[in-house]
């Protein structure tokens, strides 16, 4: 039985591009409050400028009314450093959308299962890490995986997968650990699909349903490119007009970033063992270099802005 969201606060860690398009949907579309928290001032700033922008082209397209870009906006709360993953207190879904990273990922589900509310739902935008493993994260000291409070704090725990850009893609892919309630499961759905999404499930798997299928096509493209196949221009330009891919896959990797793709590759190969996920020579040299793509300025094509 489908059950509402009951969203009434949403808290988001990380104002990079993913959180700060998951916070821009959930106050435009699903029109709930949001508590947007970053440790760096200078990420938060950079997100709001880019909300502004985002609002106001919407505006200028004709796409909403100036007043719904204001009240879109208003709904957006900045948690001051002071606060940090207390200021979440509030919120009744908080998900977190901070940098691939395990132990950072863990650390965060710890804190914020002691400082939410009992039934506050917990979700990781994570492209690929065990959401199991960041649910285990959340037992309280003193409990065991198999006590009451431990199967009640782990239950509320569920992959909320984003695609970017977020304003854009019309998926959230839905992720139940072990743990993960039929409840928690719903609300999650539910509350992707006020943001104006469609959801499919996967199984806690490694890279879940779309990055185990996206990333080896990009790393053997990669591959490809290593070997002098053919130039990236090529590649890409054969996805884009023999297959009607909107990027090319080198393209797509620039516009996900390259040690975001690595970091995925690296969970995909570990947790499997499977040599089709390893990742390319080429690829790992190119994050050595601090080329992670089109956020900084340069990946397999280099970008003005
Ligand atoms: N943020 C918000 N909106 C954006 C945007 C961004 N970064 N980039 C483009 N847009 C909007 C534009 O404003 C425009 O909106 P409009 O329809 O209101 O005018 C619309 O998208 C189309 O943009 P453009 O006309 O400028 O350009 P394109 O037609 O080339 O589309 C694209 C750009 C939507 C990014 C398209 O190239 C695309 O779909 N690329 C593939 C993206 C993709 O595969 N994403 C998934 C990556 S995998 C992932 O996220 C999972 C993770 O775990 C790795």
């Amino acid at each position: 039985m489908s059950v509402a969201h009951g969203i009434r606060t949403l808290g988001v860690l990380g104002s990079g591009q993913m959180g700060l398009g998951i916070a821009y949907v959930a106050a435009l579309r699903a029109k709930v409050p949001v508590l947007l928290y970053d440790r760096s001032p200078e990420q938060v700033e950079k997100g709001l400028k880019l909300m502004d922008k985002l609002l106001a082209k919407d505006v200028s397209k004709g796409k909403i009314q100036d007043l719904e870009a204001k009240e879109a906006r208003d709904r957006i709360t900045i948690v001051g450093q002071d606060q940090g993953l207390k200021g979440m207190r509030d919120a009744d879904m908080v998900v977190e959308a901070v940098s691939e990273n395990l132990g950072l990922k863990q650390k965060i589900f710890t804190e914020l299962s002691a400082e939410c509310r009992p039934d506050a739902i917990l979700a990781s935008n994570t492209s690929s890490i065990s959401i199991t493993k960041i649910a285990s994260a959340t037992i309280p000291q003193g409990q065991t995986a198999a006590s009451e409070a431990g199967q009640k704090s782990a239950s509320r725990v569920v992959g909320l997968h984003f695609f970017n850009p977020v304003p854009v893609m019309k998926l959230v892919e839905i992720i139940a650990a072990l743990q993960t309630s039929e409840a928690t499961l719903n609300r999650a759905q539910n509350f992707a699909i006020a943001c104006g999404k469609e959801v499919t499930t996967s199984k806690d798997v490694p890279g879940f349903v779309s990055n185990a299928l996206l990333m080896p096509f990009i790393n053997e493209a990669i591959m490809w490119l290593e070997k002098g196949v053919a130039t990236k221009e090529d590649i890409d330009k054969t996805l884009r007009l023999g297959m009607n891919h909107p990027m090319g896959p080198l393209q797509l990797a620039d516009f996900i970033g390259l040690d975001t793709c690595l970091a995925i590759q690296q969970t995909l190969y570990q947790g499997t063992g499977d040599s089709k996920y390893r990742p390319s020579v080429l690829l790992e040299r190119m994050v050595d270099a601090q080329w992670y793509g089109r956020k900084n300025g340069k990946g397999f094509y280099e970008y003005k802005e």
